[in-house]
């Protein structure tokens, strides 16, 4: 696992905004036969938000069980939590689940650990059970960069391939589907973003570097930003 600690993902940003949420879930309804009884598994889950507006909609008979490496005070008790390294974890098979989300946290795995990974969620999904991984879009991704975020979110996009390379690999029958959520942001809510980090690609920068970008950014766009935050989706 990388050494990175991502603390401010969906800490107040439009990943954590109730519209990208509903979102977010309507394309899991639709992508899935997901029903009341549905046991989900959510690896990376964060604050855990996703699942715990899912389980209210849905009226889910179970908690969802979200893993993370790292606690966060605020987030969602509608699901159970587990803190943990899922590499580290050894998976009951007692405990199967007709749903396991891994949600923009794949990336965040080294390269030779992934199958390992796979196989090992594999023992605990339901014989119906679907595995859904999401990414981001490896072309035309359209996040607001500065030139060295740029830099280092097309190296990341680059291993990204790779990986999506070893899933097809293994898994040459997967779907593939597209997520693409219309962001609309103030420039200012953005540069939070980017001060606090956001995004795995800005934890190595140095302090020096994320204020030139923040100055890169602002003078380089308006005050509203619009682009599209688009996600592979691989349905295993
Ligand atoms: C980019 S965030 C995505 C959060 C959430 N899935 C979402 O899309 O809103 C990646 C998450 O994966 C977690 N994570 C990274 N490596 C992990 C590991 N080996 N085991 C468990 N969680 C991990 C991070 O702590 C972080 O919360």
């Amino acid at each position: 696992m990388a050494s990175t600690v991502i603390k401010n993902w969906d800490n107040k940003t439009w990943l954590s905004s109730q519209n990208y949420i509903n979102s977010f879930n309507n394309f899991l309804i639709k992508n899935t036969n997901i029903n009341s009884n549905f046991k989900i598994l959510d690896i990376g889950c964060g604050r855990g938000k996703i699942l715990g507006s899912l389980s209210s909609r849905l009226k889910l008979k179970y908690k969802p069980l979200g893993i993370d490496i790292i606690n966060h005070k605020d987030r969602d008790k509608r699901i159970n939590f587990k803190r943990a390294n899922i590499l580290d974890l050894s998976l009951r098979k007692s405990q199967k689940f007709d749903l396991i989300l891994i949600k923009q946290t794949i990336h965040l795995i080294k390269l030779n650990e992934v199958k390992k990974l796979l196989k090992s969620l594999e023992k605990i999904l339901n014989t119906k059970g679907k595995i859904l991984i999401f990414t981001l879009e490896t072309t035309n991704n359209e996040i607001p960069t500065f030139k060295l975020m740029k830099i280092k979110l097309s190296r990341s996009l680059m291993r990204d391939k790779k990986i999506l390379k070893i899933i097809t690999n293994l898994y040459p029958q997967r779907i593939q589907k597209r997520f693409i959520f219309n962001v609309k942001i103030s420039k200012k809510k953005y540069l939070d973003m980017v001060k606090n980090r956001y995004i795995s690609t800005l934890i190595p920068l140095s302090k020096k570097q994320i204020t030139q970008g923040i100055q890169e950014i602002d003078y380089i766009y308006k005050n509203k930003l619009k682009f599209k935050d688009k996600l592979n989706c691989i349905i295993l």
